[in-house]
């Protein structure tokens, strides 16, 4: 494989591993807030995460290529209410998807085909991820963050399953 697009490969591995652990930043934020049901979402999405990692991960090897496993950095996982928390995830998915185009433009240049149609999961993935996160802040915003109505929602946004 092109030594451009396994480099970014292996970056992005560890960028997914990252959002892992900024959704489990998130989910024990609400945890900490009595907000199970939130805590739950973010613990799937966290999850979710995790498992991109590991098709970058199966990826890399089924194609003899190595995989790094380099420092995952650490979160800041305090937040100042519930919309911080929605609106720092969405902030994230937005920049996860230019990476995941970074690494796509570098498999068109490189004329790696198989890459191009493994990345298109990710980008079908990010629109979805991208619309999941607009979505959270949409419902925070319409309900408001007092305790109250947090606590009405929490019931409904717990309901996601993975
Ligand atoms: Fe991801």
């Amino acid at each position: 494989m092109n030594k451009n697009v396994v480099e970014l490969l292996n970056a992005q591995v560890n960028k997914e591993f990252f959002s892992a652990y900024l959704y489990l930043g998130i989910s024990k934020y609400f945890t900490k807030e009595n907000l199970p049901g939130f805590a739950s979402w973010y613990r799937v999405q966290a999850q979710e995460e995790q498992e991109h990692a590991m098709k970058i991960y199966d990826y890399l090897l089924d194609n003899d290529e190595d995989v790094r496993l380099s420092q995952i950095a650490q979160v800041d996982v305090n937040f100042d209410s519930a919309l911080e928390a929605a609106k720092d995830a969405d902030k994230h998915e937005h920049y996860i998807t230019g990476e995941i185009v970074k690494i796509m433009d570098a498999a068109v240049e490189a004329k790696d085909y198989s890459t191009q149609l493994f990345l298109d999961w990710f980008i079908t993935e990010q629109a979805e991820e991208e619309r999941n996160s607009k979505d959270m802040i949409a419902k925070i915003e319409m309900v408001g963050c007092d305790k109250k109505s947090l606590y009405l929602l929490d019931k409904e946004v717990g309901s996601r399953k993975s």
